[in-house]
Protein backbone atom coordinates (compact mmCIF):
# COMPACT_ATOMS: atom_id res chain seq x y z
CA UNK A 1 0.00 0.00 0.00
CA UNK A 2 1.32 3.55 -0.53
CA UNK A 3 2.43 4.89 2.46
CA UNK A 4 3.45 8.49 3.63
CA UNK A 5 6.98 8.88 2.31
CA UNK A 6 9.77 8.45 4.59
CA UNK A 7 10.94 11.74 4.25
CA UNK A 8 7.74 13.35 4.47
CA UNK A 9 8.00 17.07 5.40
CA UNK A 10 5.98 17.28 8.53
CA UNK A 11 6.41 21.13 10.15
CA UNK A 12 4.93 24.27 10.42
CA UNK A 13 4.76 27.92 8.54
CA UNK A 14 5.34 31.14 9.81
CA UNK A 15 5.09 34.64 8.29
CA UNK A 16 7.23 37.43 9.40
CA UNK A 17 5.26 40.06 9.60
CA UNK A 18 2.75 38.12 12.38
CA UNK A 19 5.51 37.26 14.35
CA UNK A 20 9.03 39.34 14.05
CA UNK A 21 8.15 42.61 15.72
CA UNK A 22 11.34 44.55 15.74
CA UNK A 23 9.79 46.85 12.63
CA UNK A 24 12.12 49.21 13.39
CA UNK A 25 14.83 47.46 14.19
CA UNK A 26 18.16 45.80 11.91
CA UNK A 27 17.42 48.43 9.57
CA UNK A 28 14.01 47.43 8.41
CA UNK A 29 11.92 49.64 6.49
CA UNK A 30 8.21 50.15 6.64
CA UNK A 31 6.00 47.39 5.30
CA UNK A 32 2.53 47.76 4.21
CA UNK A 33 1.30 45.22 6.97
CA UNK A 34 2.94 47.67 9.90
CA UNK A 35 -0.10 49.70 8.86
CA UNK A 36 -2.60 47.21 9.64
CA UNK A 37 -4.10 47.70 13.49
CA UNK A 38 -5.60 45.06 15.65
CA UNK A 39 -9.06 44.15 14.89
CA UNK A 40 -11.72 41.13 16.02
CA UNK A 41 -14.15 39.02 14.70
CA UNK A 42 -16.24 41.68 14.53
CA UNK A 43 -14.13 44.89 13.78
CA UNK A 44 -12.33 44.38 11.01
CA UNK A 45 -8.32 45.48 11.27
CA UNK A 46 -8.04 48.98 9.26
CA UNK A 47 -5.37 49.98 7.08
CA UNK A 48 -3.89 53.55 8.26
CA UNK A 49 -2.07 56.04 6.26
CA UNK A 50 0.05 56.49 9.23
CA UNK A 51 0.97 55.42 12.29
CA UNK A 52 -1.71 57.25 14.21
CA UNK A 53 -1.56 57.59 18.29
CA UNK A 54 -3.01 55.47 20.68
CA UNK A 55 -4.18 52.55 17.97
CA UNK A 56 -2.02 49.02 18.08
CA UNK A 57 -0.33 47.85 15.48
CA UNK A 58 0.42 44.63 15.79
CA UNK A 59 3.01 43.58 14.14
CA UNK A 60 5.30 46.14 15.58
CA UNK A 61 5.99 43.93 18.54
CA UNK A 62 4.41 40.45 16.84
CA UNK A 63 5.95 37.92 19.48
CA UNK A 64 9.39 39.27 19.17
CA UNK A 65 10.59 36.16 17.16
CA UNK A 66 13.29 38.82 16.05
CA UNK A 67 14.79 38.02 19.10
CA UNK A 68 13.68 35.01 20.09
CA UNK A 69 13.89 32.72 17.54
CA UNK A 70 16.64 30.61 18.64
CA UNK A 71 13.95 29.80 21.02
CA UNK A 72 11.57 29.16 19.17
CA UNK A 73 13.15 26.94 16.79
CA UNK A 74 14.76 24.83 19.28
CA UNK A 75 10.95 24.30 20.54
CA UNK A 76 10.43 23.18 16.68
CA UNK A 77 13.50 21.23 16.85
CA UNK A 78 12.11 19.47 19.84
CA UNK A 79 9.22 18.38 18.14
CA UNK A 80 11.00 16.99 15.82
CA UNK A 81 9.90 19.27 13.11
CA UNK A 82 11.49 18.19 9.09
CA UNK A 83 10.34 21.44 7.82
CA UNK A 84 9.31 24.89 8.60
CA UNK A 85 8.26 27.67 6.16
CA UNK A 86 9.62 31.26 7.03
CA UNK A 87 8.80 34.18 5.42
CA UNK A 88 11.81 36.95 4.20
CA UNK A 89 10.27 40.33 4.96
CA UNK A 90 11.12 42.15 1.86
CA UNK A 91 11.53 45.60 3.92
CA UNK A 92 14.23 43.71 5.62
CA UNK A 93 16.11 43.03 2.82
CA UNK A 94 15.23 46.52 0.95
CA UNK A 95 13.70 49.03 3.39
CA UNK A 96 12.33 51.24 0.95
CA UNK A 97 12.21 48.16 -1.76
CA UNK A 98 13.68 50.46 -4.44
CA UNK A 99 17.26 50.95 -2.68
CA UNK A 100 20.34 50.48 -4.96
CA UNK A 101 22.26 48.30 -2.50
CA UNK A 102 20.21 45.56 0.13
CA UNK A 103 20.52 45.71 3.87
CA UNK A 104 23.01 43.80 5.48
CA UNK A 105 21.47 43.61 8.63
CA UNK A 106 18.47 42.42 7.13
CA UNK A 107 20.49 39.17 5.29
CA UNK A 108 22.61 38.44 7.99
CA UNK A 109 19.31 38.04 10.15
CA UNK A 110 17.73 35.27 7.39
CA UNK A 111 21.17 33.70 7.19
CA UNK A 112 21.00 33.35 11.09
CA UNK A 113 17.41 31.96 11.29
CA UNK A 114 18.26 29.01 8.35
CA UNK A 115 21.45 28.56 10.17
CA UNK A 116 19.62 27.87 13.37
CA UNK A 117 16.95 25.52 11.07
CA UNK A 118 19.60 23.73 9.50
CA UNK A 119 21.09 23.01 13.21
CA UNK A 120 18.02 21.65 14.00
CA UNK A 121 17.40 19.39 11.02
CA UNK A 122 14.74 21.37 10.23
CA UNK A 123 14.75 21.72 5.63
CA UNK A 124 13.87 25.32 5.55
CA UNK A 125 11.03 26.34 3.07
CA UNK A 126 11.46 30.05 1.97
CA UNK A 127 8.34 32.49 1.35
CA UNK A 128 9.69 35.38 -0.80
CA UNK A 129 6.38 37.44 -0.54
CA UNK A 130 3.85 36.78 2.56
CA UNK A 131 1.81 40.24 2.35
CA UNK A 132 4.97 41.63 3.24
CA UNK A 133 5.70 44.82 1.02
CA UNK A 134 7.81 47.96 1.36
CA UNK A 135 5.21 51.05 1.84
CA UNK A 136 7.52 53.07 -0.14
CA UNK A 137 6.79 50.76 -3.35
CA UNK A 138 3.08 51.77 -3.07
CA UNK A 139 2.77 55.59 -2.45
CA UNK A 140 6.11 55.66 -4.98
CA UNK A 141 4.86 53.46 -7.33
CA UNK A 142 1.29 52.13 -7.27
CA UNK A 143 2.21 48.98 -5.66
CA UNK A 144 1.68 45.99 -8.24
CA UNK A 145 -0.36 48.13 -10.55
CA UNK A 146 2.55 48.74 -11.82
CA UNK A 147 4.87 46.58 -13.77
CA UNK A 148 8.17 48.29 -12.34
CA UNK A 149 7.64 46.27 -9.31
CA UNK A 150 8.73 43.10 -11.08
CA UNK A 151 12.16 44.29 -11.36
CA UNK A 152 12.29 45.27 -8.00
CA UNK A 153 10.97 41.97 -6.41
CA UNK A 154 12.94 40.04 -9.29
CA UNK A 155 16.44 42.51 -7.43
CA UNK A 156 15.22 41.02 -3.97
CA UNK A 157 14.70 37.38 -4.77
CA UNK A 158 18.17 37.16 -6.17
CA UNK A 159 19.59 39.15 -3.08
CA UNK A 160 18.03 36.39 -1.19
CA UNK A 161 18.61 33.24 -3.47
CA UNK A 162 22.69 34.55 -3.81
CA UNK A 163 22.76 34.64 0.18
CA UNK A 164 21.15 31.46 0.96
CA UNK A 165 22.07 29.35 -1.86
CA UNK A 166 23.31 26.01 -0.81
CA UNK A 167 21.47 25.92 2.49
CA UNK A 168 17.90 26.22 1.18
CA UNK A 169 16.28 24.01 -1.40
CA UNK A 170 12.76 25.09 -1.70
CA UNK A 171 11.60 28.44 -2.69
CA UNK A 172 7.78 30.02 -2.87
CA UNK A 173 7.39 32.48 -4.97
CA UNK A 174 4.27 33.98 -3.28
CA UNK A 175 1.63 33.38 -0.71
CA UNK A 176 -2.04 33.04 -2.09
CA UNK A 177 -1.69 35.76 -4.67
CA UNK A 178 -5.36 34.13 -6.13
CA UNK A 179 -7.14 36.17 -3.67
CA UNK A 180 -6.90 39.21 -6.37
CA UNK A 181 -9.48 38.20 -8.93
CA UNK A 182 -11.56 40.62 -10.81
CA UNK A 183 -14.57 38.17 -11.06
CA UNK A 184 -14.92 38.24 -7.02
CA UNK A 185 -16.08 40.87 -4.97
CA UNK A 186 -13.01 42.24 -3.71
CA UNK A 187 -12.83 43.42 -0.11
CA UNK A 188 -10.47 46.04 1.35
CA UNK A 189 -8.82 43.35 3.58
CA UNK A 190 -7.77 41.00 0.62
CA UNK A 191 -6.47 44.08 -1.86
CA UNK A 192 -4.60 45.70 1.26
CA UNK A 193 -2.71 42.13 2.82
CA UNK A 194 -1.65 41.53 -1.18
CA UNK A 195 -0.90 44.97 -2.20
CA UNK A 196 -1.40 47.76 0.52
CA UNK A 197 -4.71 49.20 -1.37
CA UNK A 198 -8.07 49.29 -0.47
CA UNK A 199 -10.43 48.30 -2.96
CA UNK A 200 -12.62 50.84 -1.73
CA UNK A 201 -10.24 53.58 -2.51
CA UNK A 202 -9.25 52.48 -6.24
CA UNK A 203 -9.51 54.68 -8.82
CA UNK A 204 -10.68 53.94 -12.37
CA UNK A 205 -11.81 50.56 -13.58
CA UNK A 206 -11.71 48.01 -10.46
CA UNK A 207 -12.09 45.47 -12.14
CA UNK A 208 -9.27 46.12 -14.53
CA UNK A 209 -6.92 47.29 -11.78
CA UNK A 210 -7.10 44.08 -10.03
CA UNK A 211 -6.55 42.01 -13.42
CA UNK A 212 -3.52 43.81 -13.68
CA UNK A 213 -2.06 43.52 -10.02
CA UNK A 214 -2.81 39.74 -10.30
CA UNK A 215 -1.03 39.38 -13.57
CA UNK A 216 1.59 41.32 -12.68
CA UNK A 217 2.34 39.43 -10.11
CA UNK A 218 1.61 36.29 -11.78
CA UNK A 219 4.27 37.13 -14.42
CA UNK A 220 6.49 37.99 -11.06
CA UNK A 221 6.26 34.37 -10.02
CA UNK A 222 6.89 33.01 -13.25
CA UNK A 223 10.05 35.37 -13.84
CA UNK A 224 11.24 34.33 -10.20
CA UNK A 225 10.59 30.90 -11.02
CA UNK A 226 12.98 31.01 -13.63
CA UNK A 227 15.61 33.24 -12.10
CA UNK A 228 15.83 31.01 -9.18
CA UNK A 229 15.92 27.38 -11.58
CA UNK A 230 19.05 29.45 -13.30
CA UNK A 231 21.04 30.99 -9.89
CA UNK A 232 20.22 27.05 -8.76
CA UNK A 233 19.78 23.72 -10.75
CA UNK A 234 19.15 22.44 -7.09
CA UNK A 235 16.74 24.16 -6.20
CA UNK A 236 12.99 23.57 -6.24
CA UNK A 237 10.50 26.43 -6.94
CA UNK A 238 6.53 26.48 -6.06
CA UNK A 239 3.89 29.39 -5.31
CA UNK A 240 1.33 28.87 -2.48
CA UNK A 241 -1.82 29.04 -3.11
CA UNK A 242 -5.10 29.77 -0.23
CA UNK A 243 -7.82 27.59 -2.12
CA UNK A 244 -11.11 27.63 -0.75
CA UNK A 245 -13.02 24.46 -2.71
CA UNK A 246 -16.97 25.73 -3.29
CA UNK A 247 -19.87 23.31 -3.13
CA UNK A 248 -23.06 23.72 -5.02
CA UNK A 249 -25.81 24.40 -2.72
CA UNK A 250 -27.55 21.62 -4.09
CA UNK A 251 -28.03 19.26 -7.18
CA UNK A 252 -29.99 22.01 -9.05
CA UNK A 253 -27.70 22.18 -12.32
CA UNK A 254 -27.72 25.58 -12.11
CA UNK A 255 -26.06 26.02 -8.90
CA UNK A 256 -23.34 23.01 -9.62
CA UNK A 257 -22.57 25.23 -12.58
CA UNK A 258 -22.27 28.53 -10.12
CA UNK A 259 -19.65 26.50 -7.74
CA UNK A 260 -17.87 25.38 -9.85
CA UNK A 261 -17.22 28.74 -11.35
CA UNK A 262 -16.78 30.12 -8.57
CA UNK A 263 -14.01 27.69 -7.34
CA UNK A 264 -12.75 28.01 -10.76
CA UNK A 265 -12.08 31.16 -10.48
CA UNK A 266 -9.21 30.64 -7.97
CA UNK A 267 -7.18 28.74 -10.55
CA UNK A 268 -5.91 31.10 -13.25
CA UNK A 269 -2.68 31.66 -11.86
CA UNK A 270 -2.17 28.16 -11.31
CA UNK A 271 -2.91 27.40 -14.78
CA UNK A 272 -0.59 30.31 -15.94
CA UNK A 273 2.43 28.87 -13.58
CA UNK A 274 2.27 25.13 -14.55
CA UNK A 275 0.99 25.09 -18.08
CA UNK A 276 3.54 27.22 -20.02
CA UNK A 277 1.11 30.23 -21.08
CA UNK A 278 -1.07 32.69 -19.40
CA UNK A 279 -4.82 30.73 -19.85
CA UNK A 280 -6.58 31.90 -22.98
CA UNK A 281 -9.57 31.63 -21.33
CA UNK A 282 -8.31 34.39 -19.09
CA UNK A 283 -7.60 36.97 -21.60
CA UNK A 284 -10.71 36.34 -23.78
CA UNK A 285 -12.75 37.05 -20.72
CA UNK A 286 -11.00 40.64 -19.83
CA UNK A 287 -11.38 40.99 -23.51
CA UNK A 288 -15.06 41.04 -22.94
CA UNK A 289 -14.62 43.25 -19.96
CA UNK A 290 -12.86 45.38 -22.22
CA UNK A 291 -9.56 45.11 -19.94
CA UNK A 292 -5.94 45.11 -21.11
CA UNK A 293 -3.17 43.24 -19.12
CA UNK A 294 -0.36 44.33 -21.42
CA UNK A 295 0.86 40.94 -22.29
CA UNK A 296 3.72 40.73 -24.17
CA UNK A 297 5.32 38.69 -26.56
CA UNK A 298 8.84 38.45 -23.94
CA UNK A 299 5.81 37.48 -21.61
CA UNK A 300 4.97 34.47 -23.14
CA UNK A 301 8.27 33.73 -23.15
CA UNK A 302 8.26 33.97 -19.43
CA UNK A 303 5.34 32.02 -18.77
CA UNK A 304 6.65 28.91 -21.21
CA UNK A 305 10.01 29.12 -19.38
CA UNK A 306 8.88 29.59 -15.28
CA UNK A 307 7.04 26.54 -14.56
CA UNK A 308 6.51 25.50 -11.19
CA UNK A 309 8.47 22.27 -9.74
CA UNK A 310 5.35 22.09 -6.97
CA UNK A 311 2.18 23.55 -5.64
CA UNK A 312 1.72 25.10 -2.00
CA UNK A 313 -1.70 24.72 -1.31
CA UNK A 314 -2.79 26.55 2.15
CA UNK A 315 -6.03 24.98 3.12
CA UNK A 316 -8.76 26.13 5.69
CA UNK A 317 -12.15 25.80 5.15
CA UNK A 318 -14.87 25.04 2.33
CA UNK A 319 -17.39 27.22 1.07
CA UNK A 320 -20.78 26.72 -0.45
CA UNK A 321 -21.49 29.39 -3.47
CA UNK A 322 -24.24 31.70 -3.57
CA UNK A 323 -27.36 31.05 -5.28
CA UNK A 324 -30.49 32.86 -6.43
CA UNK A 325 -32.20 33.93 -3.61
CA UNK A 326 -29.41 33.63 -0.86
CA UNK A 327 -28.77 37.03 -0.35
CA UNK A 328 -30.32 37.20 3.34
CA UNK A 329 -28.12 34.33 4.38
CA UNK A 330 -25.40 34.88 6.57
CA UNK A 331 -21.90 35.45 4.71
CA UNK A 332 -18.66 33.53 4.94
CA UNK A 333 -15.51 34.75 4.61
CA UNK A 334 -15.38 34.22 0.99
CA UNK A 335 -18.85 35.49 0.03
CA UNK A 336 -20.76 31.90 -0.18
CA UNK A 337 -23.31 30.59 2.46
CA UNK A 338 -22.85 28.81 5.33
CA UNK A 339 -23.17 24.87 5.03
CA UNK A 340 -25.13 23.25 7.77
CA UNK A 341 -23.40 20.37 7.48
CA UNK A 342 -20.25 21.26 9.24
CA UNK A 343 -19.49 22.80 12.70
CA UNK A 344 -18.03 26.27 12.89
CA UNK A 345 -15.13 27.54 14.31
CA UNK A 346 -15.17 30.49 16.56
CA UNK A 347 -14.46 32.53 13.67
CA UNK A 348 -17.42 30.93 11.79
CA UNK A 349 -14.93 29.08 9.61
CA UNK A 350 -16.53 26.00 8.48
CA UNK A 351 -14.65 22.66 9.48
CA UNK A 352 -14.26 20.23 6.91
CA UNK A 353 -11.67 17.66 7.03
CA UNK A 354 -13.31 16.06 4.03
CA UNK A 355 -12.39 18.94 2.02
CA UNK A 356 -8.99 18.89 2.34
CA UNK A 357 -9.26 15.31 0.80
CA UNK A 358 -11.07 16.67 -2.06
CA UNK A 359 -8.83 19.68 -2.50
CA UNK A 360 -5.63 17.28 -2.86
CA UNK A 361 -7.61 15.45 -5.44
CA UNK A 362 -8.79 18.14 -7.39
CA UNK A 363 -5.49 19.83 -7.87
CA UNK A 364 -3.21 16.39 -8.31
CA UNK A 365 -5.42 15.59 -11.02
CA UNK A 366 -5.59 18.75 -12.67
CA UNK A 367 -1.88 19.47 -12.43
CA UNK A 368 0.32 16.13 -11.60
CA UNK A 369 2.78 17.72 -9.79
CA UNK A 370 3.60 17.41 -6.15
CA UNK A 371 1.79 18.96 -3.66
CA UNK A 372 2.54 20.44 -0.03
CA UNK A 373 0.59 21.47 2.49
CA UNK A 374 1.27 24.54 3.29
CA UNK A 375 -1.23 25.74 5.71
CA UNK A 376 -3.58 24.11 8.06
CA UNK A 377 -5.60 24.95 11.52
CA UNK A 378 -7.72 25.93 13.96
CA UNK A 379 -7.64 29.10 15.13
CA UNK A 380 -9.71 29.16 18.69
CA UNK A 381 -9.57 30.79 22.00
CA UNK A 382 -7.16 28.62 24.46
CA UNK A 383 -7.50 29.15 28.04
CA UNK A 384 -4.30 28.10 29.94
CA UNK A 385 -5.41 25.81 32.92
CA UNK A 386 -4.81 25.58 36.32
CA UNK A 387 -1.50 23.76 36.08
CA UNK A 388 -0.44 26.62 34.37
CA UNK A 389 -0.82 24.68 30.71
CA UNK A 390 -3.30 24.72 27.90
CA UNK A 391 -5.45 21.72 27.26
CA UNK A 392 -6.18 22.20 23.54
CA UNK A 393 -8.01 18.76 22.86
CA UNK A 394 -10.21 20.75 20.19
CA UNK A 395 -7.03 21.46 17.96
CA UNK A 396 -5.57 17.65 18.33
CA UNK A 397 -9.24 16.60 17.52
CA UNK A 398 -9.35 18.72 14.47
CA UNK A 399 -5.63 17.96 13.36
CA UNK A 400 -6.01 14.50 13.77
CA UNK A 401 -9.19 14.70 11.23
CA UNK A 402 -7.43 16.71 8.57
CA UNK A 403 -4.75 14.76 8.27
CA UNK A 404 -6.62 11.25 8.41
CA UNK A 405 -7.82 12.91 5.20
CA UNK A 406 -4.83 13.89 4.20
CA UNK A 407 -3.41 9.85 4.23
CA UNK A 408 -6.26 9.06 2.77
CA UNK A 409 -5.57 11.38 -0.37
CA UNK A 410 -1.84 9.52 -0.41
CA UNK A 411 -3.29 5.88 0.70
CA UNK A 412 -5.93 5.58 -1.06
CA UNK A 413 -6.19 8.13 -3.94
CA UNK A 414 -2.47 8.52 -4.93
CA UNK A 415 -1.83 11.68 -4.70
CA UNK A 416 1.72 12.90 -4.52
CA UNK A 417 1.46 14.97 -1.13
CA UNK A 418 5.33 15.74 0.34
CA UNK A 419 4.20 17.25 3.52
CA UNK A 420 2.29 18.88 5.95
CA UNK A 421 2.95 22.32 7.47
CA UNK A 422 0.51 23.43 10.21
CA UNK A 423 0.17 26.87 10.13
CA UNK A 424 1.00 29.25 12.91
CA UNK A 425 2.90 26.38 15.27
CA UNK A 426 3.58 28.91 17.52
CA UNK A 427 0.60 31.79 18.97
CA UNK A 428 1.12 34.60 16.31
CA UNK A 429 -0.93 37.48 14.63
CA UNK A 430 -4.13 36.86 12.76
CA UNK A 431 -3.63 38.06 9.58
CA UNK A 432 -7.67 38.87 9.05
CA UNK A 433 -8.34 39.75 12.46
CA UNK A 434 -5.12 41.32 14.18
CA UNK A 435 -5.74 39.18 16.76
CA UNK A 436 -3.79 37.62 19.36
CA UNK A 437 -6.98 36.19 20.95
CA UNK A 438 -7.32 33.98 17.93
CA UNK A 439 -4.45 30.97 18.36
CA UNK A 440 -3.01 28.16 16.19
CA UNK A 441 -0.04 27.23 18.11
CA UNK A 442 1.65 24.05 20.06
CA UNK A 443 3.07 26.58 21.57
CA UNK A 444 1.45 29.00 23.76
CA UNK A 445 2.75 32.67 23.78
CA UNK A 446 2.27 34.60 26.63
CA UNK A 447 0.53 37.67 24.94
CA UNK A 448 -2.68 39.41 24.61
CA UNK A 449 -4.75 41.79 22.46
CA UNK A 450 -4.12 44.52 25.59
CA UNK A 451 -0.62 44.41 24.88
CA UNK A 452 0.28 42.35 28.15
CA UNK A 453 1.95 39.37 28.69
CA UNK A 454 5.28 38.16 29.04
CA UNK A 455 6.07 37.02 25.90
CA UNK A 456 6.77 33.75 27.39
CA UNK A 457 6.46 30.34 25.56
CA UNK A 458 4.95 27.09 26.81
CA UNK A 459 4.24 23.87 25.28
CA UNK A 460 0.27 22.93 24.85
CA UNK A 461 -0.74 19.42 24.95
CA UNK A 462 -1.03 19.42 21.06
CA UNK A 463 2.93 19.93 21.27
CA UNK A 464 3.57 16.60 22.37
CA UNK A 465 0.80 15.50 20.44
CA UNK A 466 1.97 16.38 16.85
CA UNK A 467 6.07 15.39 18.33
CA UNK A 468 4.76 12.21 18.47
CA UNK A 469 3.13 11.93 15.26
CA UNK A 470 6.19 13.31 13.43
CA UNK A 471 7.89 10.39 15.72
CA UNK A 472 5.71 7.40 14.05
CA UNK A 473 5.78 9.56 10.78
CA UNK A 474 1.92 10.12 10.78
CA UNK A 475 0.66 6.29 11.82
CA UNK A 476 -0.11 7.08 15.68
CA UNK A 477 -2.72 9.23 14.35
C1 LIG B 1 -3.68 32.42 5.40
C2 LIG B 1 -2.50 33.32 5.45
O1 LIG B 1 -4.53 32.84 4.42
O2 LIG B 1 -4.50 32.38 6.53
C3 LIG B 1 -1.87 33.47 6.84
O3 LIG B 1 -1.52 32.90 4.55
C4 LIG B 1 -2.98 33.60 7.86
O4 LIG B 1 -1.02 34.57 6.83
C5 LIG B 1 -3.86 32.38 7.79
O5 LIG B 1 -2.51 33.83 9.15
C6 LIG B 1 -4.94 32.28 8.84
O6 LIG B 1 -5.68 33.46 8.90
P1 LIG B 1 -5.85 34.20 10.28
O7 LIG B 1 -6.56 35.43 10.03
O8 LIG B 1 -6.62 33.26 11.13
O9 LIG B 1 -4.49 34.45 10.79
Amino acid sequence: MTKLAKDFLWGGSIAAHQLEGAWQEGGKGPAIMDYATSGSADTPREYTKEIEEGRRYPSHEGIDFYHRYKEDIALFGEMGFKSLRISIDWSRIYPNGDDDEPNAAGIAFYQSVVDELLKHNIEPIITLYHFELPMNLVTKYDSWKNRQLIEFYLNFVETMVQALKGKVKYWVTFNEMNHIDPQTEASDMFTYILAGLKYSELEGNKKEVLAVIGYNMTLAGVKATRLIHQLDPASKVGCVFGITPTYPVNCDPVNVLNAFKEMDRDFYQIDAMCNGEFPEYKLKEYQDLKIEVGLTKEDKQDFAEGQLDFIGMNYYMTDVARYKGSEEEEGSLFGGVQNPFLEKSVWGWGVDPIGLRYLLNYTYRRYGLPIIICENGLGAVDKVGLDGIVHDDYRIDFLQKHLSELKKAVEEDKVDCFGYLMWGPIDLVSATTGEMKKRYGFIYVDKHDDGTGNLSRSRKDSFYWYKNLIETNGEDL
